[in-house]
């Protein structure tokens, strides 16, 4: 498995868009397939927001996830987000989503930022084995979610926790 920016795998983007369809119906279902692929279009950046990343093995695309302006759109504050996080059910729980998170951050740094934010429902372990802080349950479209934040000053806290001085 390797992940690479979604700027270099772009044949990738109808895979992502039938996954978002089918795994959230009542949100992506609602709109043409042609605007779901545009929104991973937009995520074709290396430099600037939003930046989507993609698992693939063998080359074909197993895993996504998008460091973009805010975690979600009605909370701008939280800047910059980690979201459209999504492993192919055929490749779940062999660590691609933690790695996923993982390059996020990475693409987050080397932007210079020292803080990310996340909401989720489901992963919530990924992100609190990674170190990232919660935040509180927010409630959004009717479901409960935990935002969680990462940040840099914490993990070099976390490296130097058994430095003895
Ligand atoms: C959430 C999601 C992205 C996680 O992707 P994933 O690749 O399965 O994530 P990981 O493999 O890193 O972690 C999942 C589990 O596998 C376990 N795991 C990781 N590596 C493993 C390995 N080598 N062997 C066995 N289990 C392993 C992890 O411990 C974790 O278990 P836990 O959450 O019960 O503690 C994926 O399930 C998904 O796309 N779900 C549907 C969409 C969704 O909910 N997206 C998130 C919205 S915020």
């Amino acid at each position: 498995m390797k992940i690479a920016f979604l700027a270099q795998r772009p044949h990738a983007i109808p895979s992502l868009a039938s996954w978002f369809i089918a795994e959230w119906p009542q949100y992506y279902g609602k709109r043409s397939r042609a605007d779901v692929e545009e929104e991973f279009r937009e995520c074709l950046n290396t430099e600037r927001l939003p930046i989507g990343l993609v698992a693939y093995q063998d080359d074909a695309p197993c895993g996504v996830i998008v460091l973009r302006e805010s975690a979600m759109t009605d909370l701008p504050q939280y800047s910059p987000g980690l979201g459209a996080f999504y492993v192919a059910a055929s490749h779940r729980n062999r660590g691609i989503g933690a790695q996923l998170v993982h390059a996020g951050i990475g693409v987050a740094k080397a932007l210079g930022h020292s803080a990310v934010y996340a909401t989720t429902g489901r992963a919530a372990k990924i992100f609190e084995r990674a170190g990232w802080r919660d935040l509180g349950t927010i409630l959004h479209r009717g479901q409960a979610l935990t935002l969680y934040r990462w940040e840099a000053a914490a993990e070099h806290f976390g490296a130097a926790r058994g430095l003895r001085l």
